[in-house]
């Protein structure tokens, strides 16, 4: 079994567990993460469930986590980044939320080129994953059902957006930003339910843009590099998508820190390309 394959099933092999656990956590843990959001009991506790699954992989070397300050040394091996629990906020609602997973070839932090797989969990009216592989010539998805991991085939992103989903008041946005969003949410249909994954997965389904802009007292706006923007890029770029951080791919966005934030917009090709005019 390959490093890849590991982290695969070591994702999947939690993911009903994880899915099983969220009712009973949905409450504020009294903690704070690295990034200085209050931790949700389920994003400590999914935390843990992936390190278990995760950190004693062979070829896995590193773990780096939303919830933890450093990385974990877990010998010789490819980094593992994740946000166990992307989105926590919406548990209290019971709303959508995902797991973020990205794969890199190097010791982190490293820029997004350096991944060599990606993966999204979705814990909606079911739970599904999408995963993306070097080695592998398609973006799949998969349906996980208890111990079941069955595939749902090649993913495909839409040629004709449908969706736009971008984070943020109006009037904390730069007035560019806020003209896009004008201009798309007149085009397309506002799709925005405040978990990334779930948000993506919308833009994956109908062809579309997401966003998360600089905003005020957000300068890199809210979501962290190397376990949210990155790996979703990842997967976006894999299906003929786009992505950027207002001026390159979020691929090469070279993070100074674990926790670094960027910009970020992802979706169809097009759409990314207007991201970057318009805000230029
Ligand atoms: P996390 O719960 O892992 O911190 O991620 C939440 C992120 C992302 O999933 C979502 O797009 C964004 O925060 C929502 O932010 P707002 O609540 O500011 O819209
Ligand atoms: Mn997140
Ligand atoms: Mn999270």
């Amino acid at each position: 079994m390959s490093g890849l394959d590991g982290v695969v099933r070591g994702v999947h092999g939690v993911a009903s567990d994880v899915r099983a656990g969220l009712a009973a956590r949905a409450g504020a843990q009294g903690g704070t993460n690295p990034s200085g959001e209050t931790q949700i009991d389920a994003d400590v506790w999914a935390d843990e469930q992936f390190f278990d699954a995760l950190s004693t992989l062979d070829g896995v070397g590193q773990y780096v986590s939303e919830e933890r300050a450093d990385a974990v040394d877990c010998g010789e091996g490819h980094a593992v980044a994740i946000d166990p629990l992307d989105g926590s906020s919406n548990l209290a609602s019971n709303n959508p939320v995902g797991t973020i997973v990205g794969v890199y070839d190097a010791a982190l932090p490293a820029t997004g080129r350096e991944l060599v797989a990606a993966m999204m969990v979705l814990y909606g009216p079911y739970t599904t994953s999408v995963v993306a592989r070097e080695d592998r010539g398609a973006v799949e998805e998969y349906l996980v059902e208890g111990d079941e991991v069955v595939s749902r085939g090649a993913c495909a992103l839409p040629d004709d957006p449908t969706v736009v989903g971008i984070a943020g008041k109006r009037g904390e946005r730069s007035a560019a930003c806020d003209a896009l969003a004008d201009e798309l949410e007149r085009e397309l249909k506002l799709r925005y339910g405040g978990a990334m994954a779930a948000d993506v997965r919308q833009v994956l389904e109908y062809g579309g843009l997401f966003g998360y802009p600089a905003v005020e007292g957000a300068p890199d706006g809210k979501l962290r590099v190397h376990f949210e923007s990155a790996p979703l890029a990842y997967i976006l770029e894999s299906l003929g998508g786009g992505s950027t951080d207002g001026e390159r791919s979020l691929l090469d966005v070279d993070p100074d820190g674990l926790h670094a934030r960027s910009q970020t917009f992802l979706g169809n090709a097009a759409l990314v390309e207007r991201v970057e005019s318009a805000l230029a």
